[in-house]
């Protein structure tokens, strides 16, 4: 049976050290970090999400604010709060909430938010950083799931790392990082031959292809570390991960769960990335 990854502990940890570093930071330089979250639209999981984020970011004693649109608003509307934001010095981080309605361009919008305060680290000048090997803002499920790794001692230098899910949030990022800590990476997707007998060969596993219990224990070697990042909800409304967690921690050595896994870990990393932003703002430096 494997050990199960306490996503929520590792999260909880490493919030309070940072609302200590708010403490610190406010009376060193009267810096508050501000983060402000853009919400199109009322999709229920967006709503939760943007909930938890704030509750967090207040939590970790930030400047949270939220900005809720109605589904009807224009790109140019949009492109014009976030300019508002980019030029205010007390937000340090802005993030706008994925997916946007359909008649919004999501690039357009992403290329609008300063790559300064992209916390989610979706703007190309910060993904271009990441895939030359250069510091910079980092996307966030990502970067707890490394964080994870690190707390719970999962070597990576020759190992073998298949990552199912290839999107610009997950994926392609988790990839890039991987790869500087010296893992071998496979990175598969949907229309992958033969699937469960590459994920098989997986020392790490990671799964991010958004689809309920997809990975059943046919995709897993005995001693896999599996990191789940869905969240989906299972027909009775339950949600549910990427990953049988039943099936997959009879083989695994260690595995996440769905929930208080890897999603606590997202937004410590919203917040770590912001809190950074805030410290470059006094510090005047760069990445
Ligand atoms: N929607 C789902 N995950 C994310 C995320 O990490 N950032 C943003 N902005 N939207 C999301």
């Amino acid at each position: 049976m494997a050990n199960i990854i306490d996503g929520k502990a590792l999260a909880l940890k490493m919030q309070s050290a940072l609302a200590e570093k708010v403490k610190q930071m406010k009376s060193r330089y009267d810096l508050v970090p501000g983060l402000v979250v853009i919400l199109v639209g009322d999709n229920s999981a967006s709503q939760i999400y943007v909930r938890n984020k704030e509750q967090a970011a207040l939590k970790a004693g930030f400047r949270s604010e939220t900005v809720r649109l109605s589904e009807g608003v224009s790109e140019e509307e949009l492109i014009e709060i976030i300019n508002l934001y980019n030029a205010d010095p007390a937000f340090h981080g802005i993030l706008v909430q994925l997916p946007l309605p359909q008649h919004i361009n999501d690039k357009k919008i992403i290329l609008a938010i300063d790559p300064h305060k992209d916390v989610d680290g979706f703007h190309p000048m910060n993904t271009g950083h990441l895939w030359s090997g250069r510091p910079g803002m980092v996307p966030c499920t990502p970067a707890g799931i490394m964080e994870l790794l690190h707390e719970y001692e999962v070597e990576l230098e020759g190992k073998h790392a298949v990552i199912v899910g290839r999107s610009n949030i997950v994926g392609k990022p988790m990839a890039q990082l991987l790869l500087d800590k010296n893992a071998t990476v496979t990175l598969t997707h949907s229309r992958t031959r033969q699937l469960p007998d590459i994920a098989r060969q997986a020392d790490i596993l990671i799964v991010a292809i958004g689809s309920g219990h997809f990975v059943t224990k046919d995709f897993i070697k005995e001693g896999a570390v599996v990191i789940d990042v869905g969240m989906n909800r299972s027909e009775n409304g339950k949600l549910i991960g990427d990953v049988q967690f039943e099936q997959a921690a009879e083989a695994a050595s260690l595995i996440t769960p769905v929930p208080g896994g890897v999603g606590p870990m997202t937004i410590t990393m919203l917040l770590e990335q912001t809190y950074q932003a805030a410290l470059r703002s006094v510090m005047s430096y760069d990445y």
